[in-house]
């Protein structure tokens, strides 16, 4: 199968130039990319004035299976996926089972195989049911394919297990994903503490409690050598502490949400549940902050934390509701809109942030376009307008507080190992 990718402007994210360019997928892989490439037998999509990417990584998704099929299942969470302009996911372990040992890591890769559309790669858990007392088999879930160890969804707060975790995953060639969150200073909390909750009447989670963990991880960090990434940074003073320790030259990159990077505490004032987002939304202060760190290359990856439930489940009072926003579907709106086009990011450190970077963390030989790579790739519309309405979500997360917002920035294809999985905004999966 031969795919010419004809007269798009080609964004390099490693080199950092944009160029228009042919790009040709020859049975999975690139063949080529150049001017004037010849089209042959191939299957040609005009390209011109769209923008040709790497295959975007989102390396914070939860696809809920096993266990929790009603939310999500490697299909649906894989189709929202492609939709988004997505060609890689990685899964985070909180599942039901767990994803804590090698079998249920084997499971989701199986499953990913037979009904999935985008690469998967799997997290494995850092303790034995997400419980943080008891380390998981991690020798054994990285044989089994897991690509990082998280406890995502739920914070590792026993300091000398999260060290014996760093000290296994150093070993073993893999980075630790940490949600950073200090449950004695945020337990019963339900929106950032601050003037915002104080008038709403809902509990609080100060910034505080993210910011001790994070300064806990890059100590650890620090001790072990292990590389330890800061998953969706939410605060003005992780943004600094993760600066700091970036400047010291310890192994710690970082992540942004585009619910992060975009809304501020006062979204949650109709009290809607689709606002309701663990970290939660913050201050004005720190939205600019994370932008800022975007900009200087303190957070490196930007990532959904694509957290799909069930209508049911978020139609309820806000206290009752879980924590969580489906993002794949908006997210590469949000980054075109909020900071490609506000001039917060250039093309190719937006692009960075969704395909070299997020490789590189991980060690997958992924997130660029040349000869012999594989064949993933993103056709993007950058001054296509669509106005965000999740009735039309293909993934079964309709928990998305965008809803209404017209963005700039539409993924229009999606080809995965050579194969069109969208095409012109239709699935053909
Ligand atoms: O809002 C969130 N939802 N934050 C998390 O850390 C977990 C996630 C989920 O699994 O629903």
């Amino acid at each position: 199968m031969r795919i010419l990718i004809r007269g798009g402007t080609v964004v390099d994210p490693e080199n950092r130039t944009v160029e228009q360019k042919d790009v040709l997928l020859v049975d999975g892989r690139v063949a080529g990319v150049g001017a004037d490439l010849p089209a042959d037998d191939a299957l040609v999509i005009e390209a011109t004035g769209r923008l040709v990417t790497p295959g975007l990584i989102d390396m914070h998704v939860h696809l809920r299976e096993p266990g929790y099929e009603h939310k999500e299942t490697i299909a649906s969470g894989t189709r929202a996926a492609a939709r988004g302009g997505f060609t890689a996911v990685v899964c985070m372990a909180n599942t039901d089972p767990v994803a804590d040992t090698r079998a249920v890591v084997e499971y989701i890769r199986e499953r990913a195989r037979a009904t999935g559309v985008v690469h998967v790669f799997p997290v494995g858990a850092v303790s034995k049911g997400l419980e943080g007392k008891e380390l998981a088999e991690l020798a054994s879930l990285r044989e089994g394919g897991a690509v990082a160890f998280s406890d995502d969804g739920r914070p590792v707060v026993d300091s000398g297990l999260m060290r014996r975790a760093m000290e296994y995953a150093r070993m073993l060639g893999a980075p630790v994903i940490s949600h950073c969150e200090d449950p004695g200073l945020s337990a019963g909390g339900l929106m950032n503490e601050g003037r915002t909750a104080y008038l709403l009447g809902l509990p609080g989670m100060p910034a505080a409690a993210e910011e001790v963990m994070v300064a806990r991880e890059i100590l650890l960090a620090e001790l072990t050598g292990c590389p330890v990434h800061i998953a969706h940074v939410s605060t003005a003073g992780a943004v600094r502490l993760i600066r700091d320790a970036k400047a010291r030259g310890l192994p710690v990159t970082a992540e942004a949400t585009p619910h992060h990077f975009t809304l501020t505490e006062e979204a949650v004032e109709g009290y809607n549940t689709s606002t309701k987002v663990n970290p939660p939304l913050r201050t004005a202060a720190d939205v600019a902050a994370v932008r800022e760190g975007l900009a200087d290359g303190t957070i490196d990856v930007i990532a959904t934390d694509h957290a799909p439930h069930a209508e049911e489940e978020k139609d309820v009072e806000f206290a009752a509701a879980p924590f969580g926003i489906a993002g794949l579907e908006t997210a590469v709106g949000l980054v075109f809109t909020e900071l490609v086009h506000s001039g917060v990011l250039d093309l190719p450190a937006a692009v960075a942030k969704m395909t070299v970077n997020p490789a590189r963390i991980l060690g997958l030989a992924k997130g660029r376009l040349v000869p012999g790579a594989d064949g993933d790739v993103t056709i993007i519309d950058p001054r296509l307008e669509l106005t965000v309405d999740a009735s039309g979500f293909v993934g079964k997360g309709r928990n998305n507080p965008f809803v209404g917002r017209k963005l700039t920035g539409v993924p229009v294809t999606t080809i995965v190992a050579g194969r069109i999985v969208m095409l012109e905004r239709d699935l053909k999966c």
